[in-house]
């Protein structure tokens, strides 16, 4: 697979789980990295912790024979200097994403782009902490971002929001676009709303952890991974699609939609999450069910990427 732009070189800042993730996958397409990170222990464990995750792209077929180079900067300024690509992932706290940018900007290109892996953060909360705001970008992957395709984006500027989906495509992820700056962009405000039911069920004792997670993994979850909720019930319609089964069934999800809970995290509902989540691990480590997980994910990700091929042949 071709670089995205043989021409750009990308600066990661912070990393962090998101950071080394990032730099897997733009390693893997051919692009060189320059890593900055305040701690030192995180920056001197990078260079194995990104091998492990090229690893892994290694064995989706997705990475090029010769990667990208890798090198670790010194400061804020080395890793900028030169990257037409600044991929940040600092801590998600204003006031250090906004000192950082200071940083940024007193020794980047001009033309480079400055894209914020933020999740919780809006556009307009960062760009308060930035003189060139034509060049800021939001760019929020889903964890981990070297295996998970969805990059969501926001830009006040369209040739910068242009340059992002053209360079994040070229990496092979699904770009989605906000019309308008909000909070928890689409992926998480959906993710929210589907986990506040999940905590309501168990704390209004429906159904224990375990089986929520199973519900969702083999119902929705799997539906969810091939179309989206929408064209779901587009389907649900039958022949008459959506318009039918708005008529037929568009009722009873209004008065399910009344019965659904809007649960706070008290000290008991906390523990109830956290008994059952020891039960549904059952011994299994965080680093195993991580490993579990993007197992899943890469034999998932290679099934998706035959069954297109079959399609378009
Ligand atoms: N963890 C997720 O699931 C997830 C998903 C999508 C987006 N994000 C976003 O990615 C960003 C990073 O999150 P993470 O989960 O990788 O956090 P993390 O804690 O794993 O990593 C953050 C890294 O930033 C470093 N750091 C500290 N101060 C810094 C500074 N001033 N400048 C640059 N780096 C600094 C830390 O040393 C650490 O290595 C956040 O904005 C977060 O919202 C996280």
């Amino acid at each position: 697979m071709p670089p995205p732009s043989p021409t750009i070189s990308v600066a990661v800042l912070g990393c962090g789980l998101i950071g080394e993730s990032w730099s897997a996958l733009f390693l893997a397409h051919g692009l060189d990295v320059a890593a900055w990170d305040p701690d030192g222990a995180v920056l001197a464990a990078l260079p194995e912790r990104v091998e492990r995750l090229l690893g892994q792209l290694r064995a989706l077929g997705t990475a090029t024979t010769v990667p990208g180079r890798l090198s670790i900067a010194p400061t804020v300024a080395a890793a900028v200097a030169g990257a037409g690509w600044i991929q940040e992932n600092a801590p998600e706290k204003t006031v250090v994403k906004h000192s950082l940018y200071a940083e940024v900007e007193a020794a980047a290109a001009a033309d480079a782009v400055i894209a914020s892996s933020t999740s919780s953060l809006t556009w307009t909360d960062l760009a308060a902490g930035v003189v060139r705001r034509d060049r800021l970008v939001t760019a929020h992957p889903f964890n981990p971002p070297h295996l998970m395709p969805l990059v969501e984006l926001f830009a006040a500027d369209a040739r910068a929001l242009a340059r992002a989906q053209t360079f994040y495509r070229g990496l092979g992820r699904a770009t989605v676009v906000l019309k308008k700056d909000a909070v928890g962009r689409i992926a998480n405000r959906l993710a929210s709303a589907l986990w506040r039911e999940a905590v309501n069920i168990v704390a209004e004792g429906i159904a224990d952890v375990a089986d929520v997670d199973a519900a969702l993994v083999h119902g929705p979850g799997l539906r969810w991974s091939v179309i989206g909720a929408h064209m779901a019930y587009h389907l649900g319609g039958g022949p008459g699609g959506i318009a039918h089964y708005l008529d037929h069934l568009g009722p009873s999800q209004e008065r399910r939609w009344a019965t659904l809970g809007s649960p706070s995290l008290t000290p008991e509902v906390r523990q109830l999450l956290i008994d059952g989540i020891a039960q549904e691990a059952s011994g299994r480590s965080v680093a195993t069910l991580e490993a579990e997980r993007d197992h899943g994910l890469i034999l998932t990700l290679a099934a998706r990427r035959n069954a297109k091929q079959g399609v378009d042949a």
